[in-house]
């Protein structure tokens, strides 16, 4: 991976030149219907490890590894430059989760710096004429829930950082200020808000070509970010403070205000994150995985269908029809399951050891036939899930063994659309994770009830699935993906097909991915070549609708060698990223 050894020079920045280089390649394999080259999507190392959805990222990720960095300022710095590069994704505007594990102290915690609900939103706010008007929870200021993702980066380095604050933000700063080589991506989901966007002026200038001012910026072009540069130089500068009561708020939420919001400086002022003991189980008794509390879902739905799933001898089984019913039907219970139950828990009550017990896990396996599905009602009481433009998610693990697994996100593409002006933030529409109104589905077909309905500083529950994996007591792998709900069931797949299914780590992600969400009663399915297993499937009762790149997933895998895979989902274009192994495992701690 000699093309993303980038130097770094805090004060000056990063040499991004090689990036357009080495993209190139990446990109037209990516497009490609055989299957990619694992070159141009892994990487290997004894040492150091950053696994992003995107080139740039990974590589200002790995290039702060080399100067000594810990995993903790990899992730800072990668998260913030994800925010410059795909801004439709994540950003400062955004909030999310992280998993942390400290190498030394063998302690794993949950980092929880999602939106929260301005204090004056209500139950009904979404409510007209009887009925949840889902633009209004989508675009818009009233889609605006408090960020959480400057005062969360800034806690995740007080935490874990070891290099200087100011040194982790610089060379992203810069990225902002100086250009970037645009790739693919932005320019696809620029088109797709077209016309949303074209109505905002300063949006607009913000993405313009500067060749052509009235139109978007293309692939390969250089792109600068001034305004956003701004903000990050005060975040290096300052830290979260400005965004929170300084300037920046109050141009954040005259923003969300002139555009119908009611985000207000006291919901900024009052902003706190949380550091959570994460949920813990294990998977075949020798591995233990750590998975994301409340407000996500992903910790309970993963350990849920994992429990069932350790009941049945997958690996016997093969990759085939009969393991993949399996899994479905416990994606399904789990997914129920979610519905019913599932809501920020420091509002509502979520029977979450229950969910996630062994003795649980052994009544729905019971339900499971093997040659058939159940009635719906059957995997418990209580809309196909959108393309998620939006949500990045990123894995690491640095020379001294310390993992950590983070997703971030403005919730779907662009978020709300509530540009911040002069400052660059683009502000998220997390309030549509909420359930506006029971029984309506919100933007990725998921269906709630009042665990999951409006109130005021309350989170809306997450799909984000942030997850880190030891075997017998050793870092084992990282994982988390983008996709909505689809990032649970990418995340087990994930698990499955590298644990169970013995493949390698590059085509654990490369192999067709599958989704159920219990309702709609659909199977969302890659395909396979032939059709055959679709075909299968069907047999069995399973209805299925075949689509393609639905989500993208991140890991990274230490084998019993030592040496450690990093994998980005080429459906993302993305590319990891390793230093050189300054650090050798017979030099480790
Ligand atoms: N905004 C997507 C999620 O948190 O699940």
């Amino acid at each position: 991976m000699t093309c993303f050894h980038l130097k770094t020079t805090p004060k000056e920045g990063i040499i991004l030149l090689v990036s357009l280089i080495c993209l190139a390649p990446a990109i037209l394999q990516a497009q490609e219907k055989s299957p990619p080259d694992p070159a141009n999507f892994t990487v290997l190392s004894q040492s150091q490890v950053v696994a992003a959805d995107n080139p740039t990222a990974s590589a200002v990720g790995a290039a702060i590894l080399e100067q000594g960095g810990s995993a903790a300022d990899a992730g800072v710095a990668t998260l913030l430059t994800l925010g410059v590069v795909h801004p439709f994704a994540s950003g400062l505007g955004g909030g999310g989760f992280c998993l942390y594990r400290d190498a030394k102290t063998q302690k794993v915690q949950a980092l929880d710096f999602r939106e929260t609900a301005p204090g004056k939103a209500d139950r009904d706010m979404y409510i007209r004429k009887g009925k949840a008007d889902s633009s209004l929870s989508r675009y818009g200021g009233l889609a605006v829930a408090t960020p959480g993702e400057p005062a969360g980066l800034y806690a995740l380095h007080q935490a874990h950082g070891t290099l200087e604050w100011a040194d982790v933000v610089d060379p992203v700063y810069h990225l902002a200020k100086d250009g970037f080589y645009v790739g693919q991506l932005l320019p696809k989901r620029l088109e797709s808000k077209r016309k949303r966007i074209e109505l905002l002026p300063e949006f607009n200038a913000a993405f313009s070509s500067a060749k052509q001012s009235d139109e978007y910026v293309k692939a390969f072009e250089l792109l600068k970010r001034p305004d956003l540069a701004e903000s990050l130089k005060l975040y290096r500068d300052k830290g979260p403070t400005p965004f929170y009561s300084g300037e920046i708020a109050e141009a954040i939420v005259k923003s969300a205000q002139q555009s119908g919001g009611v985000l207000s400086m006291d919901d900024l002022k009052n902003y706190k994150v949380s550091w959570r003991t994460p949920l813990e189980g294990t998977y075949r008794k020798d591995y233990q995985i750590y998975g994301m509390p409340s407000p996500s879902s992903g910790g309970i739905v993963t350990l849920e269908v994992l429990n069932i799933l350790e009941g049945f001898d997958l690996r016997k089984l093969g990759y085939g029809v009969q393991s993949v019913h399996l899994i479905i039907e416990a994606m399904k219970h789990a997914f129920a399951d979610r519905a019913r139950w599932m809501g920020d828990a420091d509002f509502v009550k979520v029977p979450v050891k229950h969910l996630i017990s062994k003795d649980y896990a052994e009544t729905r396996r019971k339900k499971i036939k093997t040659d058939g599905v159940l009635g719906l009602k059957e995997y418990g009481t209580h809309a196909p899930p959108k393309d998620d433009d939006g949500t990045t998610h990123i894995s690491i693990i640095d020379k001294d063994g310390n993992m950590l697994a983070c997703t971030s996100t403005v919730n779907t593409s662009f978020g709300s659309l509530v540009y911040v002006p002069k400052w660059g933030i683009i502000l998220n529409n997390e309030m549509d994770d909420f359930s506006a109104q029971p029984g309506v589905p919100n933007a990725f077909g998921l269906i709630g009830n009042e665990q999951n309905a409006i109130a005021p500083n309350k989170k809306p529950l997450s799909s984000m699935s942030p997850t880190l994996i030891l075997h017998k007591g050793k870092p084992f792998m990282v994982t988390g993906g983008s996709g909505g709900p689809t990032i649970i069931t990418g995340v087990i797949m994930s698990i499955l097909r590298v644990i169970d299914f013995a493949q390698s780590p590059a085509e654990a992600i490369v192999s067709p991915r599958l989704h159920h969400q219990w309702m709609p009663e659909k199977l969302f399915f890659e395909g396979t070549k032939d059709g055959t297993l679709e075909k299968e499937l069907e047999q069995l009762g399973h209805t299925i609708s075949v689509r393609s790149s639905y989500n993208s997933v991140q890991i990274v895998v230490v084998d019993e060698n030592g040496t450690i895979t990093g994998v980005s989902d080429p459906r993302k274009m993305g590319r990891p990223a390793s230093s050189s192994p300054t650090h050798t495992k017979e030099d480790s701690p």
